[in-house]
């Protein structure tokens, strides 16, 4: 099915197609309670139509106005705007279930989130906007199953990393044409570097350090006519990494160790730009430098999807007296192994573990930013880690994993990214004791676009570390994995290149995780 056909109707057959709500819209407008509509905008769809956070009822749509979208305002008057929204059962919106109007405000870029509720459980939907006279293209979502449901199959794709810089989103033009139920994105929707020479893209506007300019870096990135196609094709549940705001960055601390209460504002401003511009609820609307962005999805009773934020709560990395911000590969670092230090913070911690113990789902899935296996990168005796990923918080990983020996919760499958690589691995609480019992199944996707890491000197790790049963940097792509009642299926998609935007995808390894006996073997 084509996952955005523009329609363009004229106005009378949106009001007829709209039915009892559409009616409700004129009877408004003509009551004089909505300010005029705006008129002489230009297009106002140019970043496209989204949906996300499902739940049984409902679902956020999302859409942001922005005729002239690089620019600072995006080439929206200085004042609200109203917005009109359908919801229908049929792709042609012949069967309209749902409508309202909203106000897109200047306070929030123009960007409208409609939380629409009353709706079946585990039913395909479509819905479009309009304003200004205009009107988008048709989005197609996906309710989650009520709560008692014993669904047979859950789909969804796991995306991360999409330098715009790097190539084109291959990956989300083969992704849009996959039979998903969601897209979970794990972080670096976007890369906040400066413009760049001699690369398949090029950033358009300077590194953003505000609010305008976080806007308008993810205005370009909206721009993608395929990132466009799989906003509008599947429901997205995204939590970010560190380049949404600064590489590597550590809680209040940015990789330059700006003074807190400076990086604070930047994050405030980082923030608000990915609230704006992605299909999040209210709840995790942020209050400045806060938000609330680690959130449970139950899919009947087949899964539950705990979404973490590894970015926001966490100490700094641990061993950076040598003056080193960001990411490093540290030896004999003790620092990293400091129970007092976290990665997930104690209030999301214990969240995530209450929530595994309550659970009676079949497979419990943990979707997160990092690499959570421990990733030894000293040849033969002797250990070195990246302080960056769960391997500089050992102390909260080990928690982690003692609760899962102690508690067994159902099939814990742990989900990731970061890495722009494929790793598939055993979880383990000693990697090095031979029989250790496996705890959970892990699969960390590669990036849609970001550059990978050198493959060679990676694949040369693997003799030290056993529980790491599939690598591969060489590639773009993304993860599509099937939970079924009896099995777990994880695909390993690869783009051949992102110089071009319509290279083939292929599958370049599957992984099975049987009920009940945690551990991915080859399929
Ligand atoms: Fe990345």
């Amino acid at each position: 099915m084509p996952a955005t056909t523009p329609v363009l109707l004229s106005r009378r057959r949106f009001l007829a197609a709209g039915g009892a709500a559409a009616a409700l819209l004129v009877a408004d407008r003509l009551a004089g309670s909505w300010p005029a509509p705006a008129r002489g905008l230009g297009y106002p769809f140019t970043l496209g139509v989204a949906s996300g956070d499902p739940d049984p009822g409902g679902v956020v749509l999302w859409t942001r106005l922005a005729p002239a979208p690089l620019q600072p305002d995006g080439g929206m008057p200085a004042r609200a705007v109203p917005v009109d929204w359908q919801v229908a059962a049929d792709p042609g919106l012949a069967r309209i279930v749902r409508g309202g109007t909203v106000l897109a405000r200047p306070g929030l870029g123009h960007a409208v989130h409609v939380e629409v509720d009353g709706l079946d459980p585990a039913r395909t939907y479509w819905y479009r906007f309009r304003a200004a006279g205009e009107i988008s293209p048709v989005g197609r979502t996906r309710t989650l199953p009520a709560p008692r449901a014993s669904p047979a199959r859950l789909a969804l794709a796991v995306v991360s990393c999409q330098h715009f810089e790097h190539g084109y989103y291959c990956a989300y033009r083969h992704l849009a044409g996959e039979d998903l139920d969601l897209v979970l994105h794990l972080g670096d929707y976007l890369y906040e570097t400066p413009p760049s020479e001699g690369q398949p893209r090029r950033h358009a506007t300077p590194a953003p350090t505000d609010l305008a300019g976080y806007r308008r870096r993810h205005a370009q990135y909206r721009t993608d006519p395929d990132l466009q196609s799989a906003h509008a094709a599947v429901p997205f549940v995204l939590a970010w990494d560190d380049h949404e705001v600064d590489n590597d960055y550590a809680g209040d601390w940015s990789e330059r160790w700006d003074p807190p209460a400076a990086f604070r504002r930047r994050r405030a401003a980082a923030y608000r730009a990915y609230w704006e511009h992605l299909p999040l609820r209210r709840r995790s609307r942020p209050r400045g430098p806060a938000a609330r962005l680690y959130r449970r999805l139950r899919f009947g009773d087949l899964a539950e999807l705990a979404v973490l934020d590894t970015r926001q709560y966490r100490d700094d990395q641990p061993c950076d007296s040598n003056g080193v911000g960001r990411a490093q590969v540290v030896a004999g670092c003790r620092e990293r192994l400091d129970p007092g230090r976290t990665l997930l913070g104690a209030g999301q911690r214990r969240w995530l573990l209450a929530g595994l113990d309550r659970s009676r789902a079949r497979w419990n899935v943990v979707a997160q930013q990092l690499l959570m296996a421990e990733l030894d990168m000293q040849p033969g005796r002797g250990l070195a880690h990246s302080s960056d990923g769960w391997d500089g918080y050992a102390a909260d990983r080990g928690r982690i994993l003692r609760f899962l020996a102690a508690r067994r919760p159902s099939n814990p499958i742990v989900l990731g990214g970061d890495l722009h690589s494929f790793w598939v691995n055993d979880l383990k609480l000693d990697n090095h004791q031979p029989g250790a019992a496996v705890l959970a199944s892990e699969f960390v996707g590669t990036s849609v676009s970001s550059w990978g890491p050198p493959y060679e000197p990676f694949r040369a790790h693997l003799a030290d570390n056993p529980h790491v049963r599939f690598f591969d940097s060489r590639w773009r792509g993304y993860l599509r994995c099937v939970a079924g009642r009896g099995r777990w299926t994880t695909d390993l998609r690869v783009v051949d290149t992102v110089e071009r935007p319509d290279a083939p995808v292929r599958t370049l390894a599957s992984f099975v995780v049987q009920h009940g006996r945690p551990g991915p073997q080859h399929a």
